[in-house]
C-alpha cells in the first residue's frame, strides 16, 4: 500500500469569518489565523482546510467567488496569504485551499459579461436557457426554490445553490481550461491541496428536462440530473490529469461528495482515484435523513445501532474501495455535542471525549472542526434576526410560506449553520477573545466556561484529550494501525457500544465506546495487552470483562 503524507495525517478546518480578529472589525481574517497558529501546532494538527477566502460578495460567507486570484480584503491581502503558507510551514502544518468550482459569484467578471453580452465567450462559461412560461424545468435548489432565475426577457440562468451563486459550465472545454489553470497557479503558490466543494454537482444532465415533482412546491430534488449524473466521470478524471497530475506526492484533495454510487467510489478515491478522500454525509445528517431542520431528531431518538451502522456502512466502502476523511464537525452543521449526545448531555465531558474516542480512531484522515477540540455546544437562537447564514434564512422564508407554527420554525432555527460559524471561543473575556470589536454573530454566553485559554494547561480538558489522541495516532504503540489498519467491526451484538479493531501491520488495536451514561459490562473480543487512551484513569478489566464508566470510551493495544 501507497502511504502517501495525508493518510497518517492529523486535519483541522477552520472557518475564517469566526476563527480570529486581528484588527477589531468583527471578522476573522488571515493575521488572526497566523497569531493562533500555535495553538494547532500544540494540538498536533499537520494540515488546515481553510473555507474559502477569496474575494467575494459573500453571499454565502465566500462560496461565491467573484476573483478565484485574490484574497478578499476582509481577510487581507495575497501577501498575507503566502505569509500564513509561510509561517504554517515552519511549524509543520500545511494548507489547503477551498476549491469551489461549481459556481462561482454572479459579480465574478466571467457573469458580468455574460449578462451583458449573450453572444460573449463567458456567456458560454455559464448555463442559460430561454424558455417563455417560468423556469426551464422544475429542478429545485439546494437552498430551496427553483435553480433557475430570470434576468430578463426568456433568459435565465440556472443555479444550484443560491441565486448569486451561478453554475459554471463544464461542457465547455474553454472553461474548464481555466479553471484548471487557476488551480495550477495556487499549488504553485505553495499550498498543499483543496478541499472541493460541492462537485457532485458540475455534471448536469443535457436533456434539462423536469423530471416528478418529490414535493408539494411540485419540484424535484438534483440527484441523478444536477448531483452525481453519469458523466461526471470524465470531467473529475480531466481536472485529476490536468490541474492536480504532476502535484501528486503533495497534494491532498478532499472531495464534499455525498451520495456517489457505491460502485463508483472506488473511482473517486481508489488507486489513481480523482481525489485524495472524500467527505460521505451518511452518519453526519443522521439527524435529518428525509426530513428538514424543523423535524430534525435528537440523539435520544435515534437508535445507537442506527448511527453505529450508518459510520460503519462508510467504512466497508471506503475499506474496500480506498481512503476517506472522518468528521464529526464542519461549518455547515450544528456542534456534535448537540447532535451526537442526548439532550442534556451537552456538558458531559465523558460524552464528548467518547464522540472524539469513536471519530477519531476511524479509518481515514479525522478532521477537527474549530472550537470542537474544546467541546463547544450550540447556542440558543432567539430570533432569525441573530442568524446571517442564507440557507436559514431561505429555509425559514419556507416554513413562513408553509404556515409552521412559530415553535416549530424556532426548533428548526437551532439547527442553523450559523451554530458552527459563531466566533471560535479563545478566552473567559470580552467577546471570547474574538474580537475588539463586535462579532459578525452572538458569542455563545457559555464562553466564560468553555475557552481555550481554560483548557490548555488543565490535564483533564477536553482539548486535552484531544491532544492525547492526535498522539496516539503518532507516537503510541498503536500508531500505525490507528493511521493505516484495516477496519473492522467488533461486538456487534452489543447495540449500547460502538467498537471496532483496527488491524495493521505492525500492531493492532481495540477501540471501545460506551454510548450509555450507565456502567456497563461486555465480554472483551479478544486478550488486551496495554490501555493506549481512555478519557477515565481507571479502566476496569477483570479476565475477559470490561465494566465500562458512563460513556467511557477505551482504546487497547491488542
Ligand atoms: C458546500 C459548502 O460547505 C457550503 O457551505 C456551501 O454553502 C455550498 N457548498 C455551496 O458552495
Ligand atoms: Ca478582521
Amino acid at each position: 500500500m501507497k502511504k502517501p503524507w495525508w493518510m497518517s495525517a492529523v486535519a483541522y478546518q477552520i472557518y475564517p469569518r469566526s476563527f480570529m480578529d486581528s484588527n477589531g472589525d468583527g471578522i476573522g481574517d488571515i493575521r488572526g489565523i497566523i497569531e493562533k497558529l500555535d495553538h494547532l501546532q500544540e494540538l498536533g494538527i499537520d494540515v488546515v482546510w481553510i473555507s474559502p477566502l477569496y474575494k467575494s460578495p459573500m453571499d454565502d460567507c465566500g462560496y461565491d467567488i467573484s476573483d478565484y486570484y485574490a484574497i478578499d480584503p476582509l481577510f487581507g491581502s495575497n501577501e498575507d496569504m503566502y505569509e500564513l503558507i509561510d509561517e504554517a510551514k515552519k511549524r509543520g502544518i500545511k494548507i489547503i485551499m477551498d476549491l469551489v468550482i461549481n459556481h462561482c459569484s454572479d459579480e465574478h467578471e466571467w457573469f458580468q459579461k455574460a449578462l451583458a453580452d449573450p453572444d460573449s465567450e463567458e456567456a458560454g462559461y455559464f448555463i442559460f436557457r430561454e424558455s417563455k412560461d417560468g423556469p426551464p424545468n422544475n429542478w429545485r435548489s439546494m437552498f430551496g426554490g427553483s435553480v433557475w432565475e430570470n434576468v430578463g426577457g426568456d433568459r435565465y440562468y440556472m443555479h444550484c445553490f443560491g441565486k448569486k451563486q451561478p453554475d459554471l459550465n463544464w461542457e465547455n472545454p474553454k472553461l474548464r481550461e481555466k479553471l484548471y489553470e487557476m488551480i495550477r497557479w495556487w499549488l504553485d503558490r505553495g499550498i498543499a491541496g483543496f478541499r472541493v466543494d460541492a462537485i457532485i454537482h458540475i455534471k448536469k444532465d443535457q436533456d434539462f428536462a423536469s423530471r416528478p415533482a418529490d414535493g408539494p412546491d411540485g419540484m424535484c430534488g438534483l440527484q441523478g440530473w444536477a448531483r452525481n449524473t453519469p458523466g461526471i466521470d470524465e470531467f473529475l478524471a480531466e481536472m485529476r490529469d490536468k490541474a492536480f497530475a504532476g502535484y501528486d506526492a503533495d497534494c491532498m484533495t478532499v472531495a464534499e461528495a455525498p451520495g456517489v454510487p457505491e460502485d463508483k467510489l472506488h473511482n473517486y478515491v481508489g488507486d489513481n482515484g480523482y481525489f485524495s478522500m472524500l467527505f460521505d454525509f451518511t452518519y453526519s445528517e443522521i439527524n435529518f435523513w428525509g426530513r428538514g431542520w424543523e423535524c430534525a431528531r435528537p440523539m435520544e431518538d435515534i437508535p445507537v445501532t442506527e448511527l453505529r451502522d450508518s459510520i460503519f456502512k462508510h467504512m466497508s466502502e471506503a475499506t474496500r474501495t480506498g481512503w476517506t476523511a472522518v468528521y464529526l464537525e464542519n461549518h455547515d452543521y450544528s456542534r456534535s455535542v448537540n447532535k451526537y449526545l442526548p439532550t442534556g448531555d451537552q456538558r458531559d465531558y465523558h460524552g464528548a471525549t467518547m464522540l472524539a474516542t469513536l471519530f477519531m480512531n476511524l479509518r481515514g484522515t479525522p478532521f477537527i472542526y474549530q472550537g470542537q477540540e474544546i467541546g463547544s455546544t450550540n447556542i440558543n437562537f432567539n430570533s432569525i434576526d441573530e442568524v446571517n447564514d442564507i440557507s436559514t434564512h431561505n429555509n425559514w422564508k419556507n416554513w413562513t410560506e408553509a404556515g409552521l407554527p412559530l415553535e416549530q420554525k424556532m426548533a428548526g432555527l437551532q439547527y442553523s449553520r450559523d451554530q458552527n460559524r459563531i466566533p471560535m471561543q479563545w478566552n473567559g473575556g470580552v467577546n471570547a477573545g474574538f474580537t475588539t470589536g463586535k462579532a459578525w454573530l452572538p458569542i455563545n454566553p457559555n464562553h466564560t466556561e468553555i475557552n481555550v485559554e481554560a483548557q490548555r494547561n488543565d490535564p483533564n480538558s477536553i482539548l486535552s484529550y484531544y491532544k492525547r489522541l492526535v498522539k496516539a495516532r503518532k507516537e503510541s504503540a498503536v500508531a500505525e494501525a490507528l493511521s493505516f489498519g484495516e477496519f473492522v467491526p467488533a461486538l456487534l451484538e452489543d447495540g449500547d457500544i460502538i467498537a471496532y479493531k483496527r488491524v495493521g501491520e505492525e500492531s493492532q488495536a481495540l477501540v471501545i465506546n460506551n454510548y450509555l451514561k450507565a456502567e456497563h459490562k461486555v465480554t472483551l473480543p479478544c486478550g488486551v495487552k496495554s490501555v493506549v487512551v481512555s478519557n477515565y484513569d481507571d479502566v476496569a478489566v477483570d479476565g475477559n470483562v470490561l465494566t465500562l464508566k458512563p460513556y467511557q470510551a477505551v482504546v487497547f493495544e491488542i
